[in-house]
């Protein structure tokens, strides 16, 4: 099975390759270019992100290609050690742990902790585009890859100087990771990332010099500690907030790109969630099913493993089709149609599946639920500039928009019986 994520059709309409895979009686192929075995069903994705005793994190943040001999030099000075997503048995459940503790994953937890922050930044960057009135802006840059970045710098403790260069590294780190730098690019990236950990070494050394009395995640993780390394060490928690800077913001950015292209390409939906607010949760997750934020990711196998009829050898890394198995027939009626009411929506897996589900899933949906609320009551006819086809960046994990250009306008399309309209229309479509 050939599979270039880095050129055709998969940059244009990843969901016509999902479709080829999940129609090929194997389910499981090895793709010759990339070096990666390809899982595409549900219920061998599922088995393998719950199944950690096969299929390993260890590579999963390791890149995807043969790294060139100087910017692997570069990557093998970050003594970064793996806390949960990059980590396996025993380290992950004690780095886990930690991260529970620390950090809100629970609804209840995460309205109480973080829910006046997303709505201070939500308002802060809603302002800023009704202040735009009939120009023409970037969704992403404006409000989707800005408002998790902000929010998980608030999260954090990070002051909002850092903005910049924390989104710049971060960028890079998924381009480096996932994607298919040339070589003196990949040189590049590596020595941006390792000023990136220093930089969260240094966050946390500041914070142990201070006496990390604050309640922020940083303080929290190192009064969590306790002066203990077998609780956690030091460089865990840098490793833990370089993570997080990350996972917390590049996924929530992918889901808010997604689901305002959604809800602005189809007339119906923008002033549907603007009448009615609570159908919100379920337009979320269904976009989370329709176009996961990260529609693939990794795993090593431990052990030879038959998925279906087919072998997979030990130490292979494989590439979980998160996208394809949230489009498997055998789990979702009509998978490829976007519909906001079906009942198999939760099936989804795209917050993983197992002993490394999303710690940050919680976070992610709040933040989408009031983005979306805010920004559809602000400015009712929002309308995405017509562009020919979407087209995303070339990465394996990530899929993320190159841009979601659209017009500010802060006036309802009419008096706003469409609106209501509009709404019940959606509640019939059911
Ligand atoms: C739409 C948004 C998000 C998506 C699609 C997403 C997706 C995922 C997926 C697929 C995994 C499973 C990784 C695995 O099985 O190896 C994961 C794990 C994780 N996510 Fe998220 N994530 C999102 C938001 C967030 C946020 C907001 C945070 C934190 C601020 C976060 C932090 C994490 C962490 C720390 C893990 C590792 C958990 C572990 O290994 O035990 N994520 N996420």
């Amino acid at each position: 099975m050939r599979l270039n994520p880095f050129t055709g059709v998969y940059l244009t309409n990843p969901a016509s390759m999902w479709r080829r895979i999940l129609d090929d009686p194997a389910g499981v192929h090895y793709a010759e270019d990339l070096g990666l075995w390809l899982i595409s069903r549900h219920t061998h994705v599922r088995r393998a992100l719950a199944d950690a005793a096969t299929f390993a994190n260890a590579l999963t943040l390791a890149p995807v290609y043969e790294v060139c001999p100087e910017a692997m030099s570069v990557i093998m000075q970050m003594d970064v050690p793996p806390t949960t997503a990059a980590a396996d048995p025993p380290v992950h459940p004690r780095t886990r742990r930690a991260l529970r503790a620390t950090f809100a994953n629970t609804p209840d937890r995460v309205e109480a902790e973080y829910g006046a922050i997303v709505r201070r930044r939500v308002d802060q960057l809603v302002s800023r585009l009704v202040a735009r009135q009939g120009d023409q802006v970037d969704l992403l840059p404006e409000f989707a890859t800005e408002l998790p970045l902000l929010v998980v710098l608030d999260i954090l403790g990070v002051p909002d100087a850092d903005v910049g260069r924390i989104r710049s590294w971060a960028d890079g780190q998924i381009a480096l990771i996932w994607g298919q730098p040339d070589p003196a690019e990949q040189v590049r990236l590596a020595q941006d990332l390792l000023e990136f950990w220093r930089y969260c070494h240094e966050l946390v050394r500041q914070r142990v010099d201070q006496g990390h009395h604050g309640d922020d995640f940083i303080s929290r993780a190192l009064a969590y500690r306790d002066d203990d390394d077998a609780v956690l060490t030091v460089p865990e928690v840098a490793s833990m907030a370089f993570n997080l800077l990350v996972a917390g913001h590049e996924t929530t950015a992918g889901l808010l790109a997604h689901a305002l292209d959604q809800a602005l390409s189809s007339p119906q939906r923008w002033p549907a969630i603007a009448a009615d607010p609570q159908t919100v949760p379920a337009f979320v997750a269904e976009t989370l099913r329709f176009a996961p934020a990260i529609d693939g990711w990794l795993r090593v196998t431990r052990r030879d493993v038959t998925l279906g009829e087919v072998t997979i050898p030990a130490g292979a890394r494989c590439l979980l089709l998160i996208g394809a198995a949230n489009r498997d027939p055998a789990v979702f009626a009509h998978p490829d149609t976007f519909d906001p009411h079906r009942s198999d929506v939760t099936d989804h897996l795209s917050f993983g599946h197992g002993p490394h589900f999303c710690i940050g899933a919680a976070l992610a949906r709040l933040e989408a639920g009031i983005a979306l609320t805010r920004l559809a009551a602000a400015i009712p006819g929002l309308r995405l500039t017509p562009v020919p086809h979407r087209s995303y960046k070339p990465n394996v994990a990530f899929r993320a928009h190159h841009r979601l250009l659209a017009e500010i306008d802060v006036m309802a399309p009419d008096d706003g019986s469409s609106a209501r309209d509009a709404a019940s229309a959606e509640v019939q479509a059911a």
